[in-house]
């Protein structure tokens, strides 16, 4: 009996749809109901999408992942987002503000300090 990982055909099939081995950021995003309406979460989850497509982020060459989740424990100012490796945490990301994050902060690398209310970079292992 051989030691190896049974290959999947499908894990391999979405791994390499999504880009993973070739992530840079990761960004989460809240659709509240807590911190936000779920109306303006959507709103600015479908912005996020648009613009990580419209600027080659979503690409095999430099991709930035994207999920969208329920609640990110801060319950307030929202919709809360968390990007990584920075561990950058934003507030009151609305639909306003996400074509401005993406040029800023995921385009030129420059986090906007007057919308991030704490920073936690994970340490390295
Ligand atoms: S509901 Fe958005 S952080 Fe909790």
């Amino acid at each position: 009996m051989s030691d190896e990982p049974k290959k999947d055909e499908q894990l391999e099939a979405v791994t390499k749809k999504i880009g993973i081995g070739k992530i840079r950021r990761h960004v989460f995003l809240c659709l509240g109901p807590k911190c936000c309406t779920s109306e303006v979460g959507e709103a600015s989850w479908e912005l996020l999408k648009q613009k990580l497509k419209d600027v080659g982020l979503s690409s095999d060459a430099d991709v930035c992942q994207r999920t969208r989740v329920g609640c990110l424990r801060i319950c307030c100012h929202g919709p809360t987002m968390l990007v990584y490796p920075e561990g950058t945490w934003y507030r009151d990301m609305t639909p306003d503000r996400i074509e401005r994050f993406v040029e800023e902060h995921l385009l030129a690398g420059k986090p906007i300090d007057e919308w991030i209310f704490a920073r936690n970079p994970l340490p390295p292992l």
